[in-house]
């Protein structure tokens, strides 16, 4: 299982957290993948300066709104797929 971590603490919450979240939920299962990939929500991960935390797999990443399908692409896919 692939554990993704979107932060919602504040900082990151007022960059997009929850559409990012709605979006990765979204994009995971038109790729079929939900079975392989758990998608939650944390508080600070302590990377609060640039755009919205997300830790994938115990990574701390970034991820933007209108980079969320880039991010999935590139961050959450290949991994799944390897899963
Ligand atoms: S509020 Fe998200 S990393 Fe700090």
């Amino acid at each position: 299982m692939l554990n993704i971590e979107v932060c919602v603490g504040t900082s990151c919450y007022l960059r997009g957290s929850y559409h990012i979240i709605n979006r990765l939920e979204e994009l995971t299962e038109e790729a079929k993948l939900s079975d392989k990939v758990n998608i939650s929500s944390i508080f600070c991960l302590g990377n609060c300066g640039t755009s919205t935390s997300v830790r994938v797999n115990g990574e701390v990443l970034s991820a933007t709104i209108d980079g969320v399908d880039e991010f999935f692409k590139n961050n959450i896919l290949p991994l799944a797929q390897k899963n």
